[in-house]
């Protein structure tokens, strides 16, 4: 069964400003969507951030996963730059969320090597390139629990990488059902059987024609400019990418094609599986 924790409502405006006092890029719609997913498990397992920053969708992430499980989050990045361990380490200390975040200085795929607990979502914002995006998922893909969300960052800001990634590696698997684009994140729903995520395919084929003809315009990681920014932002327009209401978010993923939850707070159970 999804639910959501009845504090959700309120503590989300909250979380969203709370965040958005910390440096970063996250947008607040983004934002919003991020604290949906921490706080509205789709399975059981932990919470994976890959790219922490400043600390921005960290926080955000841990207080609103704190809504729904004892458990910290896991957060990891390599932090090389001069000072950004400490400033990472001073956001979490200001903001009081320390001991709800486990975090890794490492590169992801070194945290990955020695990786053995299930995840309920992967967070993917790390170096956007086509071959860090692709390792970061193919990393920890073995570890997703059956109805696990992935969600990767800058799907629609002129990255090549998760552009590719998200349609490649996620759009095409059989492997995943519902999803969908929220601001720039582009997410969806993994299940270990590909049976349980057939009745998506054509919708998730249609957010990928959508999605494909940006891809010659962002290639070799080529910022467009003159009329291909325009002919970029014309595409763009075209992908739809609202934050989805929370209902009609968990419908999606709890439709008539999952077998994973059978009810959103208890008003889908007649749903055919
Ligand atoms: C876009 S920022 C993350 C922003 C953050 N999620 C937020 O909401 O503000 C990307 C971060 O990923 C880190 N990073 C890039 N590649 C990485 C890798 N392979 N392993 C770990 N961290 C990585 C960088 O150090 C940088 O801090």
């Amino acid at each position: 069964m999804l639910t959501l924790p009845n504090s959700f409502p309120t503590a989300v405006d909250v979380l969203v400003n709370e965040a958005m006092q910390i440096d970063g890029w996250t947008t607040p719609r983004e934002l919003r969507f991020l604290a949906l997913l921490a706080a509205c498990p789709t399975t059981p397992g932990a919470v994976l951030e890959i790219g922490s920053y400043r600390g921005r969708s960290t926080t955000l992430l841990a207080r609103a996963n704190q809504l729904v499980s004892s458990n910290a989050i896991v957060a990891v990045d390599h932090l090389l730059q001069e000072g950004a361990c400490e400033a990472f380490q001073e956001t979490m200390r200001t903001a009081g969320v320390e001991h709800l975040v486990e975090f890794h200085q490492m590169m992801s795929w070194e945290l990955a090597l020695g990786w053995d607990r299930p995840l309920r979502l992967l967070w993917i914002d790390g170096n956007h390139s086509y071959e860090s995006t692709h390792r970061d998922l193919a990393s920890f893909a073995p570890s997703l629990a059956d109805g696990a969300i992935v969600a990767i960052d800058d799907v629609l800001n002129r990255y090549e990488g998760s552009l590719r990634v998200f349609l490649e590696d996620i759009l095409l698997s059989p492997h995943f059902g519902a999803a969908g684009v929220c601001g720039s994140i582009g997410w969806a729903q993994f299940h270990a059987d590909s049976r349980e995520a057939r009745g998506y395919h054509r919708e998730n084929l249609k957010l990928y024609r959508r999605l494909s003809p940006l891809v010659p315009l962002v290639a070799f990681d080529c910022y467009p400019s003159g009329w291909d920014k325009l002919r970029y932002r014309l595409l763009r327009s075209r992908v739809p990418r609202r934050m989805p209401a929370w209902s009609d978010w968990m419908l999606h993923v709890c439709g008539p094609f999952s077998r994973h939850s059978e009810s959103v707070n208890g008003s889908c159970s007649s749903r055919a599986r």
